[in-house]
């Protein structure tokens, strides 16, 4: 028998696709993948045996995704288009992962997922599974099937009684995990439309933003951050309460016409209020302890690197050559940064680290000045020369 294991949601696209498959004479697997996402999976498991699933994994992978996508990524600063902070992008070479591990276990032959023909998700994870199994076929049946609309979606399910989560008429299309959410559709799709309050989810907006100004302190070992506030915690937690303390303060939101990997700009919001913050006190602490020419070797290795994520290639070897350049440059980004937080911002104020190379009496204009003035002049001339006819 035709064997199938499918990225499931729980959502309307991926119930429907339960039922279709299973129309179709495959037995279906589902996986579902927690990757920090607001869940319920009670329900959701219910519907796919409804539907028709045959067994149904559900797999917390939050330590994992943390550890081997979020960390990789915070240590490279990878930020897409100087706006994106690469949640929703980074979850997908995790879950072709998972997606062929579970095929390999259960002996399925093909995999499937409910992404549509036009976004970047369908490449992450195709191509991802394909470099780690190309021998497993997989089915999109979104970029195929008869349905037009999620009216036509919803009539199928009724006319089989198959319930759903779908209660009101959905407006957004919203990817969240532990790292960001991801939210586009409605009127977001006009690049005019200034994002409608309702759009956000867990920050604040500027009107009710927390107003009084705050200190925070965010502590980092081997590019790994470690504490706030002088307080330890396990990086979930820290990125959880990061999430809180300054979503509150609506910090984290950023508004993106961005270029997909398929040829065609999409308008995106996004909210990722931790990853903004740590990614810039990551910068802060790198710019005490990297030498000038390492520093700006990273900052277009973060272009990349982010490229790299956005595009799908995470299991491919330039990922791999960058991780290694990377990581030779963290063993000493250790240190604090410390940051004012303020109605929808934040700006770092001071940081510190025991492998700073900072020198006060290289860089002072007052006393105690070490800085050898006269070595400057011949420094110039020989610096110049190259460009003197
Ligand atoms: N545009 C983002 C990306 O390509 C997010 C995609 C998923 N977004 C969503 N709202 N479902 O990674």
């Amino acid at each position: 028998m035709k064997k199938v294991v499918l990225a499931y949601s729980g959502g309307l696209d991926t119930t429907c696709c339960v039922k279709w498959f299973a129309d179709r004479g495959f037995k279906v697997v589902c996986f579902m993948a927690d990757l920090g996402q607001p869940h319920d999976f009670a329900p959701a498991k219910k519907r796919a045996k409804i539907a028709g699933a045959s067994k149904i994994y559900i797999k917390d992978l939050r330590q994992e995704f943390i550890k081997d996508y979020i960390l990789p990524s915070l240590k490279a600063n990878a930020i897409y288009e100087e706006k994106y902070t690469l949640a929703t992008a980074l979850g997908r070479p995790l879950i072709a992962k998972y997606l062929v591990d579970v095929a390999h276990k259960e002996k399925a032959q093909y995999i499937a997922h409910g992404c549509t023909g036009k976004g970047n998700d369908q490449v992450r994870i195709e191509v991802s599974s394909m470099i780690l199994d190309k021998k497993l076929k997989i089915i999109a049946p979104l970029r195929f099937w008869e349905f037009k609309t999620r009216e036509e979606e919803l009539k199928y399910l009724a006319k089989h009684k198959i319930p759903t989560d779908v209660t009101k008429k959905k407006v957004y299309s919203i990817d969240e995990n532990i790292w960001g959410i991801s939210i586009e559709c409605g009127a977001l799709e006009d690049p005019w439309v200034e994002p409608p309050s309702d759009a956000y989810r867990i920050t604040k907006s500027l009107a009710n933003a927390k107003s009084k100004p705050t200190y925070l302190t965010i502590g980092f070992k081997a590019g790994v951050p470690v504490e706030i506030n002088g307080k330890k915690y396990p990086v979930m937690d820290l990125i959880k309460k990061l999430n809180k303390i300054a979503g509150a303060y609506g910090i984290g939101r950023t508004d993106l016409v961005e270029n997909r990997l398929i040829g065609i700009k999409s308008r995106e919001i996004y909210e990722a209020p931790a990853a903004h913050i740590l990614i810039s006190a990551h910068k802060e602490i790198e710019s005490l302890v990297l030498d000038r020419e390492t520093a700006h070797k990273k900052q277009k290795v973060a272009l990349d690197y982010a490229d790299i994520i956005y595009y799908g290639l995470w299991f491919t070897p330039q990922k791999k050559k960058l991780d290694n350049f990377i990581n030779e440059t963290q063993k000493k980004v250790t240190g604090v940064a410390r940051f004012k937080l303020f109605k929808g911002g934040f700006a770092c104020v001071g940081r510190k680290s025991p492998y700073s190379l900072y020198k006060k009496e290289l860089a002072t204009y007052g006393k105690g000045d070490k800085f050898d003035h006269s070595k400057a002049e011949s420094f110039i001339k020989n610096w110049a020369k190259p460009y003197l006819k």
